[in-house]
């Protein structure tokens, strides 16, 4: 095992999973490395929980195969869930335990040593910052602690596999960022997989973002990866100054090969704004100074021009737009 080459830990195969009559997962396929972080992106529905329970083992799929490393999830199920460490999206913990038993509670579930029992527990509570809390009742916690307590659990047993389920939902800015500061210090030697509808949060934690939608996976890369694919549709804004150039503007414009999708408006004081995509030709060399050569030739007054950088949000909405949507007949 100790080849240069990380180690696959987890695999999906074909993966769906309906409930009654409804569709919730699609052939879904995916691998996981050690070292990994990878985020399921998608908006609420798209399947994100359905696919960590099953990778969590809390039931299995309708039809395709779970592999944790080598181990077959649906054939010896409890030997998968032994590497996995699962963070669900409401973690049910026991209001009236203290977090310290709590914790002791799961390492005796997950079959930590009685002898190493208290010194792994203390561990992975110095880890997630809950040392002085942790004669405190679950019950009385705030919300950013008790959600570090249910990384703790999801900690015990120093699982290989790691399935954050939202991890930060619910959460103020500064609790976010410190969740996020911890899962960012877990991707290290374990394959972590969490999901998030919030696209920045794919961007800063993860090196690969799987994109989900109705129970599909539309797109799967690095962030730059997904932007790539895409680069061949950019956005430019242009301002004028007078509202009288509009139409001039908006002709000249359109002569120009690749230039699609022009849209125009206009604030109280007259000016006017521009906005296009580019695609085909008018990708390869950058437009912004011949627009603005060609502006100024005809005695437009500009204001500014600008490229603007696509997000994740516009990369998924476009993925949206121009691919599967509408597939739902099943
Ligand atoms: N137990 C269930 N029975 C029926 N439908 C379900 C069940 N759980 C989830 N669903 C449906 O499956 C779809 C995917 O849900 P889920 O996996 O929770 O999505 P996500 O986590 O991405 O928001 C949703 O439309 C949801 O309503
Ligand atoms: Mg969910």
């Amino acid at each position: 095992m100790n080849n240069s080459d990380p180690a696959t830990l987890i695999k999906f195969e074909k993966v769906s999973k309906r409930y009654r009559n409804f569709q919730a997962l699609r052939e879904v396929s995916f691998e996981v490395k050690e070292g990994e972080i990878v985020g399921f992106l998608g908006p609420n529905g798209a399947g994100k929980t359905t696919a960590m329970r099953i990778l969590a083992g809390f039931f299995p799929p309708t039809s395709g195969r779970v592999f944790v490393g080598d181990v077959d999830m649906s054939k010896h199920p409890h030997q998968a869930k032994q590497v996995i460490g699962y963070l669900p999206e409401t973690v049910s913990l026991y209001p009236d335990m203290r977090a310290i038993e709590y914790l002791r509670f799961v390492a005796k579930l997950k079959g930590v040593p009685a002898h190493e029992l208290k010194g792994h527990v203390r561990g992975k509570m110095s880890f997630c910052g809950l040392i002085e809390v942790g004669h405190c009742l679950i019950g009385r916690l705030s919300k950013g602690y008790r959600q570090r307590v249910g990384l703790a659990q999801a900690l015990i047993g120093d699982p290989s596999v790691l399935v954050l389920d939202e991890p930060t939902t619910g959460l103020d800015p500064t609790q976010i960022k410190e969740i996020r500061d911890l899962v960012r210090a877990l991707g290290q030697n374990r394959a972590v997989i969490l999901s998030t509808h919030i696209l920045p949060e794919a961007s800063m934690l993860c090196n690969r973002v799987m994109m989900i939608h109705q129970g599909e996976i539309l797109a799967s890369g690095t962030v730059d990866e997904l932007a790539a694919c895409l680069k061949n549709r950019e956005a430019i804004h242009v301002t004028i100054k007078d509202r009288k150039d509009k139409d001039l503007a908006l002709r000249l414009l359109k002569s120009i090969p690749g230039v699609e999708d022009l849209k125009a408006a206009e604030d109280v004081k007259g000016e006017t704004f521009l906005s296009f995509e580019t695609s085909g030709a008018a990708r390869a060399e950058d437009l912004r100074p011949r627009i603005a050569k060609l502006f100024v030739e005809h005695g437009i007054s500009i204001m500014e021009v600008q490229k603007l950088n696509r997000t994740l949000e516009d990369i998924f909405l476009t993925l949206l737009k121009e691919g599967k949507l509408g597939r739902r007949s099943s």
